[in-house]
């Protein structure tokens, strides 16, 4: 048995005096773990059964990013981030476009998707056509756990068969679209799936039943959501970006910083660090509403590379004058389940930015993401970074 075998089975802080007879935690940390851990006990007990093995807490700053204004109407963001200047750059873009009619945004769609992985050697013509009676018979197996998803306007809204026998011997997926309602709706789509894939065999027996069973080898969703994505966009006339510090002539502004994201569209090494900077403002907002970044990360990333290469996820036009600029990001995230509501600062949240459906704080998050963009272009083609993106505080200590 190993030394740390029923570790996850102790007390918090058995945990802890296991570590120090064990030598691998000295007196003083364990001190400064202590002094972490939550005092509120309903908070404790919530973090005790997000995840396993909890001996403390590891707070990062909770900051307000004030003046969004977002398709008419005003907000102030919650941003959870360690990096210093990306609350200060949001402020600072926000303020900006609210002078010249703010963030216009959209929902292109909220379609999230999983799939059914599975090897069957049977004959692919008999499997394609038997395949919609098959779906049918699926959906209505998985009529319990969709009901009440179709009830808040969700559900199954798709599903189809993809042949990649010529991959992997015998492969196919059965790729299956959902909507979600205002949840990310990850344990919703993997209930549904595994329900549906548990269902495959007796299907294809009733259907074929050439005495080839499928293997099912995972259900999943995946965290690809090109079809959950929001659109945000910047606008203003060219002269009306005089004003910003550095900046003498709009019209060489508008110039250097269009150049600075047709770069970002064409060099991966550029475009990583430009939607690095994206993620900054998103990853915050996600972080203070309790959402999976990781998800919300690895979506825009992928989408970053649709095109073949990786490349920069914002677009620009300065024709007719008009200096017009646009994010347009997956991103499937809730305002319900999850932790968004048990967690009491995602709740808070929430309650700042006045309970918002999902779609709704897509929006917000996407233009949390294009502030912070166009403030770190904006300083990247102006003053440069080290003097264009300080921190209010630092500005102030260095002058
Ligand atoms: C730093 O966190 C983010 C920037 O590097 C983004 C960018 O270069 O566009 C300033």
């Amino acid at each position: 048995m190993g030394r740390h075998t029923g570790f996850s089975k102790l007390g918090t802080s058995d945990k802890l005096q296991k570590l120090v007879e064990e030598g691998l935690l000295d007196k003083e940390t364990l001190h400064l773990l202590v002094s972490f851990q939550p005092q509120d006990p309903l908070v404790a007990s919530l973090f005790e059964h997000l995840t396993e093995n909890v001996v403390s807490t590891f707070p990062l700053p909770y900051s307000i990013a004030p003046g969004f204004l977002i398709n008419g109407r005003e907000y102030a963001v919650p941003m959870v981030t360690e990096e210093s200047s990306v609350v200060a750059a949001a402020s600072w873009s926000a303020r900006f476009w609210a002078e010249r009619g703010g963030f216009r945004t959209r929902v292109i769609s909220e379609t999230k998707i999983g799939q059914i992985h599975f090897i069957w050697l049977g004959n692919p013509d008999q499997i394609k056509s038997a395949s919609p009676a098959i779906f049918s018979r699926m959906r209505s197996s998985s009529g319990p756990l969709t009901e009440g998803m179709e009830n808040r306007g969700g559900g199954i809204t798709g599903i189809e068969l993809i042949n990649l026998t010529h991959l992997i011997e015998g492969y196919y997926q059965i790729r299956v679209s959902f909507l979600t309602a205002d949840s990310m709706g990850a344990n919703f789509i993997n209930s549904c799936l595994e329900s549906m894939a548990a269902d495959l065999g007796s299907a294809l027996n009733e259907f074929i039943n050439d005495g080839n069973n499928p293997e099912v080898i995972m259900s999943i969703l995946s965290n690809h959501t090109p079809d959950c994505r929001v659109e945000c966009t910047v606008e203003c006339t060219i002269p009306e970006l005089a004003g910003i510090r550095g900046v003498d002539d709009p019209a060489d502004f508008a110039r250097r910083f269009s150049l600075g994201v047709q770069i970002a569209k064409i060099d991966p090494y550029r475009a990583v660090t430009h939607n690095k900077g994206i993620y900054n403002g998103i990853d915050a907002v996600i972080l203070a509403t309790a959402n999976d970044f990781r998800a919300v990360e690895a979506a825009g990333h992928a989408y970053a590379s649709l095109g073949g290469h990786y490349s920069g996820l914002t677009r620009i036009s300065t024709d007719n004058n008009i200096f017009r600029y646009t994010l347009e990001v997956p991103m499937a995230i809730g305002t319900v389940g999850g932790l968004t509501k048990s967690h009491p600062l995602a709740a808070a949240s929430l309650k700042i930015l006045g309970n918002p459906h999902a779609g709704e704080l897509m929006q917000i998050a996407a233009s949390a993401g294009l502030a912070n963009n166009f403030a770190a272009l904006k300083a990247l083609t102006t003053t440069g970074i080290q003097a264009g993106h300080l921190p209010l505080h630092h500005r102030k200590q260095s002058q």
